[in-house]
């Protein structure tokens, strides 16, 4: 049997803690958010008939209009988790080159299916940027699929344009079959009215993106996300991987995400703002904890990464703050959850109201204190 490894950050779906600051994502849209003033009524009359195997037509004429793809290119999936697996999926005949740290399942689920895995760190003191010379020699004739997320998770660092034509130029020297996917699920997680960093959909024929409604927008309950594939051999053999799992999305799901995706702008545009208070919130208290921590500014995303200070926290000195977190009901994430270091924590600054995210801060000062024996 395959074995898909222990993946701890399961936690933040089954856990509770009161004071949650390890999550990805802002406040949760509700249902009634999503109908908007029309009400129940159109939700009342939805047929829940099986949808069609790309995902639903109008749906792909909504996000190729927001992406400025042919709808075509599209293909709805459940969530980006799924795009990511059924990609992943496809090209597991050779080796995946995979950006880490990452999205845990990223990685899991490139092993889960037994795939030759091939990684190319970034690190804290690097500020995450890709090490492109590492980059190409991780490249192989084997290589299938490279896998990046910009914004990267856990950091929120921007992969940039020049970057990425660097990545695709060193591929069509080493592998010039393999695609690069890159994972832009936090791209529209701006702060206030900044603009998001443009899409890389359409830039490549051999570039896939992939992203969803669940962080930025806030409706990862709806589990619905989306590929844009230009080369329609390969976009045929996702869909038919799609139909071979789950035959089609969830019709309700499908629903309820055009009715979001209508009024996106407005929905961004709102909780951008709340996500820009949080991240002052943030850097007003990291500019206190100058000793203990050093974080990274994110370029987008609801949560950034800091540094437990090698010098002073070694790992009884981690294990400990972990452990009294926990015991004031209060969560962070911990690097090794996305293959980093375990002197890296990710702070979610835009789960919880800014009074309860306050009160996590304090909570979370308090301990790296104690964790020192101060
Ligand atoms: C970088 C990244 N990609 C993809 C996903 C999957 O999200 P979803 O399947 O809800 O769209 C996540 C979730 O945390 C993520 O962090």
């Amino acid at each position: 049997m395959r074995q898909f490894p222990a993946s701890p950050i399961t936690v933040l779906i089954d856990g509770t803690p009161q004071y949650n600051l390890a999550e990805s994502y802002g406040r949760d849209l509700s249902v009634a958010e999503v109908l908007g003033p029309a009400g129940l009524e159109p939700l009342g009359r939805l047929s829940l008939g099986y949808g069609t195997s790309a995902g639903d037509p109008a749906l792909r004429e909504q996000l190729a209009a927001r992406l400025r793809v042919p709808a075509g290119q599209i293909l709805v999936t459940a969530g980006a988790g799924a795009a990511l697996f059924l990609a992943a999926l496809l090209h597991s005949d050779g080796e995946v080159v995979l950006g880490v740290p990452c999205f845990p399942p990223m990685l899991d689920a490139v092993r889960g299916i037994g795939a030759q895995v091939v990684t190319v760190r970034s690190r804290f003191d690097d500020g995450y940027r890709i090490d492109l010379d590492q980059f190409a020699a991780s490249l192989s004739a084997s290589t299938r699929l490279v896998m990046f997320a910009s914004p990267q998770n856990p950091s929120g660092t921007l992969i940039t344009a020049s970057e990425v034509e660097q990545m695709l130029a060193a591929m069509s020297r080493t592998c010039p079959g393999a695609f690069l996917l890159i994972d832009e699920t936090y791209r529209e997680a701006v702060y206030g009215d900044a603009p998001p960093a443009p899409t890389f959909a359409g830039t490549s024929p051999r570039l896939l993106t992939c992203a969803s409604l669940s962080k930025a927008h806030g409706a990862p309950g709806l589990r619905i996300g989306w590929l844009t594939v230009p080369d329609p051999a390969l976009y045929e053999q996702l869909r038919l991987a799609k139909f071979n799992s789950s035959v089609a999305c969830g019709a309700t799901d499908e629903f309820l995400a055009a009715l979001l995706l209508a009024r996106a702008d407005e929905i961004l545009a709102r909780r951008g703002a709340f996500l820009a208070k949080a991240r002052t919130t943030v850097e007003l208290w990291m500019e206190q904890q100058t000793r203990h921590l050093r974080w990274l500014r994110p370029h987008a995303g609801a949560f950034c990464c800091a540094q437990l200070n090698p010098v002073i926290f070694g790992p009884e000195q981690i294990t400990r703050f972990h452990a009294q977190l926990a015991e004031h009901q209060t969560a962070v994430s911990q690097g090794p959850w996305f293959a980093d270091s375990p002197n890296i924590i990710r702070i979610g600054l835009a789960y919880e109201p800014l009074t309860k995210l306050e009160k996590g801060l304090t909570i979370m000062a308090d301990t790296l204190n104690a964790a020192i024996g101060k």
